[in-house]
């Protein structure tokens, strides 16, 4: 049976498919790039915006099209949208046979199974488990040279404008043995670069009465991995940001000097109505703080325009944190109300129209920073990890497309006939293009 898989979403999403994969590949089941060969979809959903939540529908709808030629055509869909609409997917799309959460991937191999047996049978697989559910790992041969572990699953926060806490449901931390062990194993496997995952790494272990380690602490294990090169870790909560784990970013040697650090906005009120916790001089101090012990740090965020009640002053606030941080690059989103969230009774909501405006001057702001900062990085020397040929070949020589230690995209130009995948060059940063940079080897 061949499967297609389609994925949306954060990280995680992508992780928890990358696993799933795995296994089925294990199994014997093969994967299609190719929609028409497919006879059977995965789709793995996200919402945490309505417009991920609106492709998956439209998505859907599509891919019941392939039952015309093919009737035993089928689909699974996982992940938050699924655990949010839940068995209404059975009766809104009949050729819809599995759905489960996040915290049934690791059942859904041996649900296909069953499905394959019997014709008739729809399965859901929605429940919650309060420990966090350890699935086992089929590594193929070859791995490429990043992977991602993850640390924890769901959220604790209940930020007023989001939906993970719902569908991902409460913190749960994962063993720090099994994340070691994990780790380990990645790592002779050839694997160089180990990104941790979770909603909220900076409170992994908090669940846990004191009987797990701090994240820190987790950090400096995992850091100690011999053959290790490159650790990073996404997400953070400013509320959660330890001074024990700004520390460690003047200290351990591999990780990486880059922090995504969702501000979310600049205003002070509007930041209380989201219950984010902290400030905007408290988010600046603790910009302040990292980038004392690492002044070279590559800091990204994300930014919500038009929360409810937001007025022209609170996004100017907005903007004025982003010029006083001058972040690497953003991930900017119109706020869009959640079932069941706290601010989708909050009023009033900003017009359309108005969001749409902020969204504008937000992104040309930060297209203005992310120039900005790629071109002082022009001139300077920098280890980039290879990842892939690069797709600007020009004709006649070779590129390779890699990032460096802050995590920008940087393209190097050698003609080598050897697969440098995997291979961590000195580059001399030539060039600062839109969104990337160009590199030429040093050595
Ligand atoms: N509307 C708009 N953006 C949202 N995000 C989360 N919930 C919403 C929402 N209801 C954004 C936040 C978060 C990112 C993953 O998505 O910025 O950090
Ligand atoms: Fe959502 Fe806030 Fe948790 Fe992030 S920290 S997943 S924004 S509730």
């Amino acid at each position: 049976m061949k499967y297609h898989i389609l994925t949306f979403g954060c990280q995680m999403n992508v992780a928890d498919s990358g696993w799933l994969d795995r296994s089925l590949t294990s199994m014997g089941y093969e994967k299609t790039p190719d929609e028409d060969q497919a006879d059977f979809f995965i789709v793995n959903t996200c919402s945490v915006r309505e417009k991920p939540e609106q492709k998956v529908y439209s998505l859907l709808g599509r891919l019941k099209e392939f039952q015309e030629k093919k009737p035993w055509v089928f689909a699974c869909v996982g992940g938050c949208v699924a655990q949010q609409v839940g068995n209404f997917f059975f009766q809104r799309f009949p050729f819809v046979r599995l759905v489960f959460g996040t915290d049934g991937l690791a059942m859904v191999p041996a649900a296909l199974q069953r499905l394959e047996k019997d014709e008739h049978l729809k399965i859901s697989l929605l429940d919650f488990q309060d420990l966090y559910p350890e699935r086992t790992n089929h590594w193929p041969d070859k791995l490429g040279p990043q992977a991602f572990v993850n640390i924890m699953q769901g959220c604790d926060n209940f930020c007023a404008y989001c939906i993970v806490p719902y569908t991902r449901g409460r913190q749960k931390s994962r063993s720090s043995a099994e994340i070691l062990r994990e780790c380990r194993e990645l790592v002779d496997r050839g694997v160089k670069e180990i990104t941790l995952l979770g909603q909220n790494v900076n409170s992994y272990g908090q669940d846990k009465d004191g009987q797990e380690i701090s994240f820190a602490r987790l950090l400096r294990e995992v850091d100690r991995i011999n053959d290790l090169k490159r650790l990073r870790f996404t997400t953070s909560h400013p509320k959660d940001m330890s001074p024990e784990v700004i520390k460690v970013f003047g200290e351990l040697e591999t990780l990486c000097p880059q922090l995504h650090l969702p501000l979310q906005s600049g205003s002070d009120d509007i930041l209380k109505s989201m219950g984010r916790k902290y400030t905007s001089s408290k988010y600046l101090d603790l910009v302040e703080a990292l980038r004392s012990v690492c002044p070279d740090l590559a800091l990204t965020t994300d930014l919500i325009v038009g929360f409810p009640g937001e007025t022209d002053t609170d996004f100017q606030q907005t903007l004025n944190v982003m010029n006083k941080v001058g972040f690497d690059s953003c991930f900017s989103f119109k706020y869009s109300d959640r079932p069941g969230v706290r601010s989708s009774l909050m009023q009033p909501k900003v017009s359309e129209q108005e969001k749409t405006l902020r969204l504008d001057i937000l992104q040309q702001l930060q297209e203005e920073w992310t120039r900005k900062r790629l071109e002082s990085r022009v001139g300077r020397k920098d280890l980039v990890l290879i990842e892939a040929p690069s797709k600007m070949q020009k004709a006649g020589t070779r590129s390779w497309k890699g990032r460096d230690l802050g995590g920008r995209v940087v393209n190097v130009g050698l003609d080598s006939s050897d697969d440098l995948t995997g291979k961590i060059l000195e580059v001399a940063v030539i060039r600062a293009k839109k969104h990337s940079l160009e590199g030429e080897v040093i050595r």
